[in-house]
């Protein structure tokens, strides 16, 4: 292999097939199953857009009312992942517990024949079933507070909330939760469904599989962007500070949170869907200083960065929404993953149907005549 073979971070490689996630990063298209994301979040449900994620056409309405049926069924987790999340540290972050105690489901559905395609289905119901309710335990039992068993009256947006704070939120906050699990779902071969499809390319199992998928996510230039657009706004006190915030984080080189994509070179458009929901939000529960400073942030990064095709990403706004919602910062990964597990078992199933282990190659770069130096000679 030569040097001109290597590509860093893998930009630009064609990897597998794929029909699940489609984006044209030049114009800001996002399509999943080939219908536009804008449709989806004004039209479809986070139930509906799974089952289209993970089957390929969207649902009858009976095929709906019986997929959902069967994901409330797996809403409830075994006692003994109950009592694993309540015996983690409370200072743990949630996606590490999150990992945790999806890898430990695993132990109680041993699925080792990926060949079963029911299995497979099964498998991939519960573990979107299962991640708001891990979610929810992990925050209740972090705070000592008593764990919300689902409720199988609400969809799955709402029975997140209501497992996290004990309230039924209210239609528009429902609306607002089962929009951005939507928007989340899916996203083609970024690095934790890339991650799940290496991982499910050894044909290990679905849970082993999709807690790789979460470890991938939960890092700082991947879904942890989100929880740190949040810090960073919260370091400015007005929209005044933006240019001078600007400025300094350009020459010295740093990223800002929540801005830049490898695949789109403008806006994203989920960020656009997100900030319409987000100034909509503002309008019926109240403004908040940070939307003023987000936007004064955007529009003074394209002016100084648009050039280089940095807009905003799904992340820039997201975290002001669930902020408004009062949702916990360490929250907003988790959040993202629960609605980006339906890609992922998407892409797990996909996988399995013409599946060859990924094995790329490296260039080696060490040497190649050093020689062993016994203990007492070095
Ligand atoms: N703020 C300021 N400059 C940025 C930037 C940001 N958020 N993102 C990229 N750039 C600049 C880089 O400094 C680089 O400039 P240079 O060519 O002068 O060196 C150029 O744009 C290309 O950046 P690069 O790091 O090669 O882009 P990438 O495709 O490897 O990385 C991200 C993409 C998403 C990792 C990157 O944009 C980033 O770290 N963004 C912030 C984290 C984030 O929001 N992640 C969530 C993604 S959904």
């Amino acid at each position: 292999m030569s040097g001109a073979d290597f590509v860093p971070g893998l930009a630009g490689v064609v990897a597998a097939r794929s029909a699940i996630g489609w984006i044209n990063g030049l114009e800001g298209v996002l399509r999943y199953r080939g219908i536009r994301i804008e449709a989806l979040a004004e039209q479809s449900s986070f139930e509906e857009v799974s089952y289209l994620l993970l089957f390929g056409t969207l649902p009858s309405s009976a095929e709906l009312d019986a997929f959902d049926e069967q994901l409330k069924a797996y809403r409830v987790l075994p006692d003994g992942v109950v009592d694993l999340i309540k015996n983690l540290p409370s200072t743990g972050h949630p996606m590490v517990a999150l990992q945790t105690a999806v890898s430990a489901l695993g132990t109680y559905f041993p699925q080792m024949d990926v060949t079963d395609r029911d299995g497979n289905r099964a498998a991939a119901l519960r573990l979107i079933a299962s991640m708001p309710t891990i979610v929810a335990a992990f925050d209740r039992a972090r705070k000592n507070l008593p764990i919300i068993a689902p409720d199988m009256n609400l969809n799955h947006a709402a029975n997140f909330i209501y497992m996290l704070n004990g309230e039924r939120p209210d239609a528009k906050v429902s609306r607002l939760i089962d929009v951005c699990l939507v928007l989340h779902a899916e996203h083609g071969f970024n690095a934790s469904t890339f991650t799940g499809r290496v991982v499910g390319s050894t044909l290990a199992n679905p849970y082993s599989t999709i807690a790789g998928a979460v470890g991938s996510l939960s890092g700082p230039l991947h879904g942890g962007a989100n929880e740190r657009v949040l810090h960073m706004l919260r370091t400015l006190d007005s929209a005044d500070d933006v240019p001078a915030f600007l400025e300094k984080m350009i020459s010295t080189k740093q990223k800002i949170m929540g801005l830049g994509h490898r695949v789109y070179r403008v806006k994203d458009p989920r960020a656009t869907v997100l900030q319409g929901m987000a100034a909509d939000l503002f309008d019926s529960h109240g403004a908040t200083p940070m939307y003023e400073i987000a936007h004064r942030l955007e529009v003074e990064a394209a002016k100084r960065l648009g050039a280089k095709g940095i807009y905003p990403n799904v992340d820039f706004y997201s975290g002001l929404v669930y902020e408004k919602l009062g949702i916990e910062v360490d929250l907003y990964t988790p959040l993202f993953a629960i609605a980006r597990v339906a890609g992922w078992t998407a892409h797990w199933l996909e996988q399995l149907e013409d599946n060859r282990i990924y094995r790329p190659t490296q260039l080696y770069a060490g040497s190649l005549d050093a020689q062993y130096v016994p203990m007492d000679e070095r």
